[in-house]
């Protein structure tokens, strides 16, 4: 591990993101936190102060009380649609147009659910755990976008099957990734130059497992992160500051 002050790793990331041929990005629930929006490990907060999210994000859990998880999903969408995008989704998305402006690729993988990213003008978003701002028809798979207004009722009926219910479009725990979310990221964590993560405690997998492969295959790896994770000893710079400080900041020191 470097001993690099934080402005030293950020001017020479900065640097490296200038000159990346193919930078991909892993974000997690720290690059939402700015924007209000509570990290999974969070407490959750009043009427839901008892209930523990592992518990509720599960489809067993949606099978026993499909009440009680639909309500606290769309008390979640709700809160991310009231939400704004933060200064480091707006970074993110200023690096992709500044990557593509000069040929370069740029894939953003993101663990979070709440398209704050593509709302910051994010192009190219690789969504691994799906999204909470669509709904799917538990028998036919149909998605649609509910209005910006609780649901109707609770569990909600779907649509497009009368025998069918509304669940969030979102990976529970104990569910598959969306395949052709999973081959994306594999594919940009094989092929990239450069390999950001941020605001994600690494433990999740197979999201934790695109920064070993990346790593594997020859990427350098930056982590910015409040904390540490099992994963910073991969990292070449590891910058330990709010994203939406951090981020700004980096691309700012980019060199023309
Ligand atoms: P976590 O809540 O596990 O981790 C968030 C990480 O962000 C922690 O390491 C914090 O230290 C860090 N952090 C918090 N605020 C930050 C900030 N302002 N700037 C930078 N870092 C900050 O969230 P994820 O890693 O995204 O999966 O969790 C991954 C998955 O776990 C979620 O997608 C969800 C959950 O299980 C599913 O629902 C399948």
């Amino acid at each position: 591990m470097s001993h690099a002050t934080t402005d030293e790793s950020v001017r020479a990331l900065a640097g490296a993101l200038a000159r990346a041929r193919h930078i991909a990005v892993l974000t997690g629930a720290g690059v939402s936190a700015e924007s209000g929006i509570r990290t999974f490990r969070d407490t959750m907060e009043g009427l839901w102060k008892e209930f523990d999210p592992a518990t509720l994000a599960t489809p067993r859990a949606f099978a026993r009380d499909p009440g009680t998880v639909s309500r606290w999903y769309d008390h979640r969408r709700l809160g991310c649609l009231a939400a704004e995008p933060n200064a480091a989704h707006n970074a993110l998305a200023e690096l992709e147009r500044r990557t593509l402006a000069r040929a370069g690729r740029f894939t953003l993988i993101t663990q979070n659910v709440d398209r704050l990213h593509q709302r910051a003008g994010s192009r190219s978003v690789v969504e691994l755990h799906g999204s909470i701002i669509e709904w799917r028809c538990t028998i036919t798979g149909r998605r649609t976008t509910p209005p910006a207004k609780p649901l109707p009722a609770f569990p909600p009926p779907s649509p497009f099957h009368p025998e069918g219910l509304l669940r969030p479009d979102v990976v529970w725990f104990g569910e598959m990734l969306p395949e052709s979310a999973v081959e994306a990221a594999d594919e940009a964590a094989r092929a990239c130059d450069l390999f950001l993560s941020i605001g994600t405690s690494s433990v999740v997998y197979p999201a934790a497992g695109f920064i070993e492969l990346a790593h594997a295959h020859g990427a350098r790896v930056a982590e910015i992160n409040l904390d540490a994770t099992p994963l910073s000893s991969r990292a070449a710079w590891t910058i330990r500051e709010k994203a939406g400080v951090a981020l700004p900041g980096i691309v700012a020191a980019m060199p023309a």
